[in-house]
């Protein structure tokens, strides 16, 4: 059994986020401003929002693979399991990295080294984390990639990298991220780059593992119909805040926040088909082009000039939230009417 480095609080969320914000080292601006999230155990939080908007670097920034050189973290408060998290603890964040949180990327050579054969790697991961043998953490390889799914796994643990395909590729880099049994897993758009029918086997393949180990997920995709398919909760990134977020259900069919609205508009419901998000016209501002208050006033529809002051928060219950001057959107229209 490989030894947990945190005992899940099951009251807990397995990860809450609050307040968190970030900027690179010479901008004046930051580009993360007080982000708010939690996912429980079982639960899976999809991430929506378009290419820049800050989706990886939050997620790199809560598995401390940002360089502290580069990049300064405001006081965020942070907790995993219920145990406060110092995101400028690197030693410690290393220490939960690949044994209680894990990560999965759209390209898995991110995680895997071409020089080493799979097999090594994995075992590797196991031994890192856990007092285990050579030959147990080999035995664990094999256990692990017979469960994604990798025909064959005692032949396979001999190749390298290059000698499978991209979905084979990508099933063995979630054995080597779910190897240790994390309590959190954070996928970035990990069926981005495959074909349609692998980015299915790979989804099943992930919400399989996810209801045997209960991990709690957080899928980051521009993919409506991946969010459709398996969040529970959604939150929506736009420039770097979280513009709108709640159950999936509700931020599908009763949408508050403009930019959400445009996203949702080309999609007819949560069973409508496959859709990217490219409906809203206008692109992302950078740092330097960030405009004051609301970070969509320069592409909204709707904006007025009360748009240059920051929006409040409003809650519209069962935790759906949207951050606006003019939520629920029956105001925004009589306003605008
Ligand atoms: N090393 C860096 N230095 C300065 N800015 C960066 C750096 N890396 C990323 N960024 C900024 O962060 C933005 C968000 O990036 P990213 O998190 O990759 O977006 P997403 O994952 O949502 O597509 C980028 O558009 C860019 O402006
Ligand atoms: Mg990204």
């Amino acid at each position: 059994m490989v030894e947990t480095l945190v005992e899940p609080d099951a009251a807990a969320p397995v990860l809450d986020v609050r307040d968190l914000s970030l900027r690179f080292r010479g901008f004046d601006r930051d580009l993360l401003s007080g982000l708010r999230y939690s996912v429980r155990s079982g639960e899976t939080l999809c991430i929506v929002g378009e290419s820049g908007c800050g989706k990886s670097v939050a997620s790199l920034a809560l598995m401390g693979l940002l360089p502290p050189t580069a990049v300064e973290i405001g006081a965020a408060d942070v907790r995993f399991c219920g145990e406060p998290l110092d995101l400028g603890d690197q030693a410690r964040l290393r220490s939960l990295r690949g044994a209680s949180m894990a990560m999965i990327f759209q390209e898995p050579m991110t995680s895997l080294n071409p020089a080493f054969r799979i097999g090594d790697q994995i075992a590797e991961a196991v031994m890192a984390h856990s007092g285990a043998t050579p030959a147990e953490a080999r035995e664990r390889a094999v256990a692990m990639l017979r469960k994604v799914g990798i025909p064959a796994p005692e032949e396979r643990l001999n190749e390298y990298p290059h000698q499978l395909s991209g979905g084979m590729r990508q099933r063995v880099m979630i054995a080597m991220a779910l190897v240790n049994d994390p309590a959190l897993l954070i996928a970035d758009e990990p069926t981005t780059a495959l074909d349609v029918t692998i980015q299915a086997q790979i989804l099943d393949l992930i919400r399989d593992l996810q209801a045997e180990t209960g991990m709690a997920t957080i899928m980051i995709t521009h993919d409506l119909g991946v969010v459709a398919e398996i969040a529970t909760d959604v939150a929506v990134m736009y420039a770097g805040t979280i513009v709108e977020a709640g159950p999936v259900e509700r931020i599908f069919n009763d949408p508050q926040h403009p930019y959400t609205i445009g996203l949702m508009s080309s999609v007819p419901r949560l069973s409508g088909p496959r859709q990217r998000l490219t409906t809203v016209p206008g692109t992302v501002p950078t740092p330097q082009t960030m405009p004051d208050g609301c970070r969509f006033s320069t592409r909204c529809p709707f904006a007025r000039p009360v748009c240059a002051t920051d929006p409040p928060e409003r809650e519209f219950g069962a935790g759906h939230r949207a951050l606006c001057h003019f939520a629920p959107l029956e105001t925004m229209l009589e306003r605008s009417a």
